[in-house]
């Protein structure tokens, strides 16, 4: 190969960019994003030395479209994510395309960033086995996954997208970090370096995080993609002064393919002055070809052009149903009778099937979309029900990219709509709809049931009706915690103590004036329409257990966790930090003793040494959630 077809693999077009054509023509494009079809990519790779790789963001489906990950991560059931990623795969690859830019694996802290919609939520645990789950299921199934966006792009400041990441490097460590190596050790082929500049070092020019961790601690054998135009965006970072500088120090740092500004193709100048190394380059190649040869793609460069896969509205159906939270049910008013009850379905969001999609969504086509409304068909006026479901929210516009938002209240109107509804004394069910977790105190305060629904996907309406109506017990719960207002974010179970713990009674202690104390409900919460309970905590340094019981009359699942605290060490530790969960289907009057193992990893935290447990006493937690739940303790000797 010359050294421009070599920078040519390391080369991501757009098809519909300028550039394109003739790049193509020369050979000097090694992966395209986003295409026309597998017809159209079957013609480009006609006559090429090296096929093309085709990449494109399938995040929560292709054509069949799957709830949100947030959504998904809500059912704490990593089954669910892989299957829903392996339909996801399967019509991709029906369609030519190789390669997801997926998971997304991003913690989130703050739900005023919009792509908290895309991630697994606060919890490095929750969302590491969330992670591989995801690279299991696309790569099992043909397309290569890419973890993304390498790395801390979930905690930028102020919740504004693409904005700075000033952490500590044992909080990158113990919180942003864990889902990316979870997917490297499920065998992700491929990584997305961020956007944001970490601590001063623009994560796609970041020499620390791509090679002395990616590479050298974690061995990972794939290559890493920019984000787009990222490697020329070091210019605005400050850290380059041309798109040379900035490929330079990007292919330097660890970056092997430039995602759509063509910044690569200056560095055949920079080799032949000199000021490159031409190892790097072959570096960087050897990873790329290594990854499309794992593919297949060196041995069958062309796709069959076989009929487009039919929907999967089964699957999609059955992961929605175990997505949603189910927040509040004063006086069991939820499950609804399936008659003798008038129903009025309303709210901006009950017939939108384009918003059903939520964002991201790939094929996904909102005629095919089902809502809510389309499911209760005899809907009757407000003024005739006997009930009322509002289906509140935000539009899908208002989450994913660029889609943060300052206040994470019900948009516009809808609050006073809703006071309207409670108004007329009939009860009412809210349904949130929204890609991120809202402020909804006052609905908290006012009406009496709320599901949190998020978006569902192509199956909303059957789903929801699913579980308004009793044939699904909801069992979800949350991956985030709910603030009470915006004002709190960010907001997270796992913080560290403070020395003046917030205590209502004592004006100097850590809370707000005009806000009460602690979120409006916490991470892991949500309930069923029946009764779990918890008794016989039994803890040693190596497992922990209890027996849950299914108190209530009906069937149920209950997503039981572990939580551990190490109350006095040389550092200040999280207050509780999730270590496990399990699922339990229970019969009502059935228990069953839930065991968890306890690993030396899960007694670690991160220090100037690396990972080290301390000697002392731990706390353990089993419960329903990051707020309750039974209280053991052991000596690490
Ligand atoms: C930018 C986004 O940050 C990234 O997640 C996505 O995969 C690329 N655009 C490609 O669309």
């Amino acid at each position: 190969m010359t050294l421009e077809e070599k920078l040519g693999q390391l080369t991501q077009l757009v098809p519909d960019q300028p550039e394109f054509a003739p790049a193509l023509e020369k050979g000097l494009v090694g992966s395209i994003l986003n295409s026309g079809g597998v017809e159209q990519v079957n013609q480009m790779q006609r006559g090429l030395k090296v096929p093309l790789l085709v990449g494109y963001d399938v995040i929560h489906g292709y054509r069949t479209i799957f709830p949100i990950p947030l959504a998904i991560a809500s059912s704490w059931d990593p089954q669910l994510a892989e299957l829903s990623a392996g339909v996801a795969a399967k019509e991709a690859r029906a369609a030519g395309i190789h390669w997801t830019f997926a998971p997304m694996v991003d913690i989130a802290r703050d739900a005023r960033w919009g792509r908290i919609a895309e991630g697994a939520g606060e919890d490095p645990v929750l969302g590491s086995a969330m992670a591989a789950a995801y690279v299991r299921g696309f790569q099992s199934n043909g397309v290569l996954a890419c973890a993304k966006h390498y790395a801390a792009y979930g905690a930028a400041e102020a919740g504004r997208d693409y904005n700075t990441v000033e952490i500590s490097e044992r909080t990158l460590r113990e919180i942003y970090l864990p889902p990316f190596r979870s997917a490297v050790d499920a065998g992700v082929a491929t990584l997305m370096s961020a956007f944001e500049s970490l601590n001063g070092v623009p994560a796609s020019a970041n020499h620390h995080l791509l090679t002395d961790i990616l590479r050298k601690e974690w061995k990972f054998k794939g290559f890493v993609v920019g984000d787009w135009e990222a490697v020329a965006e070091l210019i605005h970072h400050g850290i380059a002064a041309s798109n040379q500088e900035a490929a330079k120090k990007a292919i330097t740092a660890g970056v092997d393919m430039d995602m759509r500004d063509n910044s690569y193709s200056t560095l055949a100048a920079a080799v032949r002055k000199g000021e490159l190394s031409p190892a790097v380059v072959d570096r960087a190649v050897r990873r790329v070809l290594r990854i499309k040869d794992q593919a297949g793609l060196l041995d069958h460069p062309t796709s069959n052009e076989s009929d487009a896969l039919s929907l999967d509205r089964d699957a999609a159906r059955r992961v929605a149903q175990r997505s949603m939270v189910l927040l509040k049910n004063d006086n069991d008013l939820l499950p609804l009778p399936k008659s003798g009850r008038k129903i009025a379905v309303v709210g901006p969001l009950a017939d939108s099937k384009h918003d059903m999609l939520g964002p991201w969504s790939a094929q996904g086509k909102a005629e095919e979309c089902v809502t809510v409304r389309e499911v209760i068909r005899d809907s009757v006026a407000v003024d005739d029900a006997d009930v009322i479901i509002a289906v509140l929210g935000e539009t899908r516009e208002m989450s994913g990219e660029a889609a943060s938002r300052a206040s994470i209240d019900l948009p516009g109107d809808q609050e006073k709509f809703l006071e309207s509804l409670v108004a007329t004394g009939k009860p009412v069910v809210l349904v949130v709809m929204s890609g991120r977790p809202l402020a909804i105190s006052w609905a908290a305060a006012h009406v009496p049931a709320i599901v949190q629904a998020w978006f569902l996907g192509t199956e909303s309406g059957h789903a929801l009706a699913d579980v308004l109506f009793g044939d699904v017990n909801p069992s979800g719960k949350l991956p985030v915690t709910i603030p009470r207002a915006t004002g709190q974010v960010p907001i997270y179970y796992n913080h560290l103590p403070t020395g003046r713990p917030p205590d209502p009674k004592d004006k100097y202690t850590s809370k707000y004036l005009d806000t009460e104390i602690g979120p409006l409900y916490p991470f892991g919460f949500g309930l069923t329409y029946t009764k779990f309970e918890y008794s016989d905590i039994r803890v040693t340094p190596q497992a922990a257990s209890a027996t849950i019981k299914n108190a209530g009359n009906r069937e149920g699942e209950e997503i039981v966790q572990m939580y551990i605290g190490d109350p006095v060490a040389s550092v200040s530790r999280p207050v509780k930090e999730l270590k496990g969960f399990q699922r339990v289907a229970l019969q009502p009057g059935e228990s069953k003793r839930v065991e968890f193992t306890i690993t030396r990893h899960d007694l670690e935290f991160w220090s100037d040494h690396g990972w080290i447990a301390e000697p002392g006493e731990f706390k353990v937690w089993i419960g329903p959630s990051s707020a309750s739940g039974l209280e053991g303790t052991f000596q690490l000797h």
